[in-house]
């Protein structure tokens, strides 16, 4: 099941479950993260995904181009926009609606691992970053929070 979500002229924006989403969603995450950023293919694809809530971009032709998951305990993941997509909003549209969808099923903190260059990207969405630096695939990251009981 999916549902539609936001929908501007040349693309728009679905949530669902692994099982609706993971067709568009596997090829976008391939192609960012590990044909771009050489993340092992072993740790790309993890138990996680069959139980996360899933958003999807879809361009007007159908075809995916973004995506990004909501774990049960409310870490968001695998952000993804496919390069000739990005600085469009698509990212922040994705973001903003995760936070909508975890506000309206009582969660009010979310957290994330953000690759350091993207920390910038996050803030302006209202995460703050917390506590050290540390590696995950070889990226550096950090952890930043949102929403009540922040640094908490
Ligand atoms: N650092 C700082 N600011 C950034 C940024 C970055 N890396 N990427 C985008 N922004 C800014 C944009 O300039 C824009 O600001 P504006 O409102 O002043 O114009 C705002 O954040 C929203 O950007 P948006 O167009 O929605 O971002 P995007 O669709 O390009 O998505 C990423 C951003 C990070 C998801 C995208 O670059 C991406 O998929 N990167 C590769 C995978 C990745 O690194 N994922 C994140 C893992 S933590």
């Amino acid at each position: 099941m999916t549902t539609m979500v936001e929908d501007t002229r040349s693309w728009h924006l679905r949530h669902g479950d692994w099982r609706a989403l993971k067709d568009h969603a596997i090829p976008i995450r391939h192609a960012v993260f590990i044909l771009e950023q050489n993340v092992p293919e072993s740790l790309e694809l993890d138990e996680l995904d069959a139980n996360c809530h899933h958003w999807l971009v879809l361009d007007y032709q159908g075809s995916g181009i973004a995506t990004g998951r909501l774990t049960p305990t409310g870490h968001i993941g695998r952000l993804a926009v496919l390069a000739p997509w990005r600085g469009q909003g698509i990212g922040r549209a994705i973001i903003k609606d995760m936070l909508r969808y975890a506000r309206e099923n009582g969660r009010d903190r979310i957290v994330l691992n953000a690759q350091t260059h993207a920390i910038g990207f996050y803030s302006a969405l209202g995460f703050v970053a917390e506590g050290p630096e540390f590696d995950d695939a070889g990226i550096p990251h950090r952890r930043m929070v949102y929403g009540r009981h922040q640094g908490a």
